[in-house]
């Protein structure tokens, strides 16, 4: 930090203000994660300088002596850790790498099943808002009322009545286990592509804690930062071969008159379709989070995220606070504020919490009856406490503070009282230990 300290003071100053933050805070929000140093320092790297536009051996610049072999090894990292056949590691993040999918495999109007945003899905899943909900056609399928679950043979039926040309699987805000499988299943007897987007879990199935969604899927996406631990960024993994050509792509032929592969069709889409260079100081640290995913360590990490996040569950159970679908398989767990007289007053208790120095994000449930900006629940997930080293012990102590302030959170008293016991506890888990940006 001393040049920055010298030349720019202001954001000097609001860096150490942010890491004092996560410090002395416990992050719940379950897309962030706290990266290691070695991976904040490959995202800090010369790498930020260059322009390396196409992709390895096939650049339309000079100079890629070094970032060739980089994103090689980011790209090989990736295939061993999901089993892949082909990856693309370009995209800037999630919503990019989505859309990438989205102009490689469909036309403009073309329809799609996707997760509805209300109960779990991501706004790139088909928001009509959103261009995947503005540029195609969105069939939303929702989670039963009942259970709150996903319904895989509900799903079928609405598969084989609207005959979609792509179903996204995957979450946002939901805390059970995806049968990626089971969607594959169903794409293949409507002649769809199937793409499973595992931004939040793909740290949980990098470490073997969930399944992964290959060898079958046909593609998948994910965010590097969430669960994985990398840095914010995304990449896409699929298959070589286009399972659909001659349904859909059967006018896509390579120079030499071959059909185009399905990997094709995804690199073209992201370079030069949609990004013009990679982000090679990201792919660099990219790489590194790859290598730190391999390691047996990892393993152990991703599970440990599960039993916090069950043991969590238990605990806020325990204390009277209702859970959508009554518990979680994953890393995230959703608080239906609505028994605790809280309908709609999502944002009151993430500000409450955030007071206490808990960090969560006020977030729909199913069948919202308020609106996303005043939602009726809460979103936890304990990715970021496990890399502190968290366990099931500390998971109690911080569901007792969060109990506290959903059934008080307008008592500053009691507001108070969990920010004491937060800060003992964040004092017991440095986050960084021995960095030296603070001074
Ligand atoms: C399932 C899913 N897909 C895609 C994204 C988008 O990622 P980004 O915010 O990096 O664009 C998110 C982000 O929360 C997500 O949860």
């Amino acid at each position: 930090m001393n040049d920055i300290n010298t030349s720019d003071p202001e954001i000097a100053g609001l860096i150490k203000k942010e890491l004092q933050r996560e410090e002395q805070g416990v992050e719940l929000i379950p897309s962030e994660n706290n990266v290691t140093k070695a991976v904040l320092q490959a995202m800090g790297s010369i790498f930020t300088n260059k322009y390396s536009e196409g992709y390895p051996r096939k650049r339309y610049y000079g100079g890629q002596e070094f970032v060739d072999p980089m994103e090689e090894i980011a790209i090989d990292r990736a295939k061993k850790l999901f089993g892949a056949e082909h990856v693309n590691v370009q995209p800037y993040s999630g919503s990019p790498a989505n859309q990438a999918v989205f102009f490689a495999l469909l036309n403009l109007k073309d329809k799609f099943l996707g997760f509805d945003l209300t109960s779990g899905g991501h706004l790139t899943h088909g928001s009509p808002v959103n261009f995947s909900g503005k540029n195609y056609t969105c069939v939303p399928y929702d989670v039963d009322k009942e259970t709150e679950l996903l319904d895989m043979d509900i799903i079928k039926k609405l598969a084989i009545k609207e005959k979609p040309k792509m179903i996204i699987s995957g979450l946002t805000a939901y805390p059970r286990k995806i049968d990626f499988k089971a969607f594959q299943e169903i794409c293949e007897e409507v002649d769809a592509y199937h793409l499973a987007d595992i931004s939040h879990i793909s740290g949980l199935i990098a470490g073997g804690a969930h399944a992964s969604p290959f060898p079958f899927t046909d593609v998948v996406t994910t965010t590097t930062h969430k669960s994985l631990r990398g840095p914010r960024g995304a990449m896409i993994l699929c298959k070589e071969e286009d399972r659909l050509h001659e349904k859909y792509h059967s006018d896509k032929k390579t120079k030499d008159g071959s059909a185009k592969k399905l990997s094709q069709l995804i690199d073209a889409a992201v370079f030069p379709g949609l990004q013009g260079g990679p982000h090679d100081h990201t792919n660099a640290a990219k790489a590194v989070a790859f290598k730190e995913a391999l390691q047996p360590d990892f393993k152990d990490y991703a599970q440990q995220i599960v039993k916090n996040a069950k043991a969590m569950a238990d605990d806020l159970m325990g204390q009277g606070i209702r859970l959508v679908t009554g518990g979680t398989d994953n890393h995230l767990i959703l608080i239906d504020l609505q028994p605790n007289g809280l309908m709609g007053k999502g944002k009151l208790v993430q500000n409450a919490l955030d007071e206490a120095g808990i960090t969560v994000n006020k977030n729909t449930v199913p069948y919202e009856p308020s609106s996303p900006f005043n939602p009726s629940g809460v979103r936890l997930g304990t990715p970021a406490v496990t890399t502190r080293g968290m366990k099931e012990s500390e998971m109690k102590v911080i569901a007792s503070g969060i109990a506290k302030v959903i059934k008080s959170p307008e008592d500053k008293l009691v507001i108070a009282g969990v920010k004491k016991d937060i800060l003992a506890l964040t004092k017991e888990f440095p986050l960084y230990p021995g960095f030296d940006i603070l001074k």
